[in-house]
């Protein structure tokens, strides 16, 4: 079974405008509701692939249940730790004319140490029959980013394989513990790395320091300019697939998706980043986040190209 793990439990609520005016009434053209947090949004695009997941993580208030019921729509299971406050309600901005999405998040569960050792232990005892962990995220307030050192840590010594995306300062921390897998978009591995990542090569020289240093495999998402895999064995390039773009959040976390499923199912990786690829262009399509239609995953497959990196 694929264990997500999402401290940090959120609601993505997406307002389309075509302008962006400050000091002024905006009218949105449209609003779409839906899930996010990168792992539980790994499990609901899973759900939608027909993979079994158990989603862990904190959740709280009607935000809370909220994240609980989109995920029972895709028949993932669900074993939260109820904590206080209230999940995260996060607004996504996608101004059409502009052509750009900000994402504005928040930061409002309230987690005590007794919360956290709760988490602790429902993630010890996730572990036994555990293909694979999804982890990552923020943090809720208070939560030391050592907390992904030590559940990373902790997972490696039992042998279960870690696909890790977080942003700094929980990337690093994260780093620490020695995840298999780490999936840094372009921000986050600049900000990692404490330098600009512009180029492509760039990109690449910066997945291989990280993996010498850590030895975390790479996947860096670089938007609408591809993707670069530095697998243990081989690195590919991935262009992006040329589809109507709806809104790209939660992109990334299809990439996680389909990288679990490869594990969980004992396939390739390379069938892993094919599928998840295919699984990010088909949430590039639809306006909610993490929101894909299998039929697009099946129908984008065959175009989802890996290309021996650098080229040969
Ligand atoms: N504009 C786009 N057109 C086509 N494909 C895209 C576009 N943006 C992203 N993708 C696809 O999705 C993948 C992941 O995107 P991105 O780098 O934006 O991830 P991310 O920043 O982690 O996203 P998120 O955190 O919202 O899930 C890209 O490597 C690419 O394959
Ligand atoms: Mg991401």
């Amino acid at each position: 079974m694929i264990v997500t793990v999402t401290p940090n439990t959120c609601i993505d609520y997406t307002v389309f405008v075509d302008d962006w005016v400050v000091g002024k009434t905006l009218r949105a053209n449209s609003v779409v509701q839906g899930i996010a947090g990168k792992p539980t949004d790994a499990s609901y695009i899973l759900g939608e692939m027909g993979i079994q997941s158990l989603a862990l993580g904190f959740k709280a208030g009607t935000t809370g249940e909220a994240v609980e019921q989109f995920l029972a729509q895709k028949h993932v299971a669900t074993d939260f730790i109820t904590v206080g406050g209230q999940s995260r309600l996060n607004v996504v901005i996608h101004c059409e004319n502009g052509g750009w999405e900000t994402t504005v998040t928040t930061s409002t569960l309230v987690v005590s140490d007794e919360h956290v050792a709760a988490l602790e232990n429902r993630f010890r005892e996730a572990l036994t029959g555990a293909s694979c962990i999804v982890l990552g995220g923020t943090l809720p307030q208070g939560v030391s980013p050592k907390f992904y050192t030590a559940l990373i840590r902790y997972a490696r010594r039992q042998g279960v394989p870690v696909i890790f995306d977080s942003s700094e300062p929980y990337l690093s921390a994260g780093l620490a513990g020695g995840p298999t897998y780490i999936k840094p978009n372009r921000d986050e591995l600049s900000q990692c790395l404490g330098r600009p990542i512009s180029s492509r090569s760039e990109a690449f020289r910066a997945g291989k320091e990280l993996t010498e240093r850590y030895g975390a495999s790479a996947i860096i998402t670089l938007g609408a300019e591809g993707a670069l895999a530095l697998l243990p064995e081989k690195s590919y390039f991935i262009p992006v697939l040329d589809v109507p773009v709806a809104s790209t959040a939660g992109a990334g976390d299809a990439v996680l998706a389909g990288l679990a499923a490869a594990i969980d199912s004992g396939n390739p990786l390379e069938d892993g980043l094919r599928l998840g690829f295919a699984a990010a262009a088909a949430v590039v399509m639809m306006p909610g986040t993490a929101e894909c239609r299998m039929e697009d995953i099946e129908r984008l497959l065959p175009r989802v190209e890996l290309r021996d990196y650098p080229p040969k």
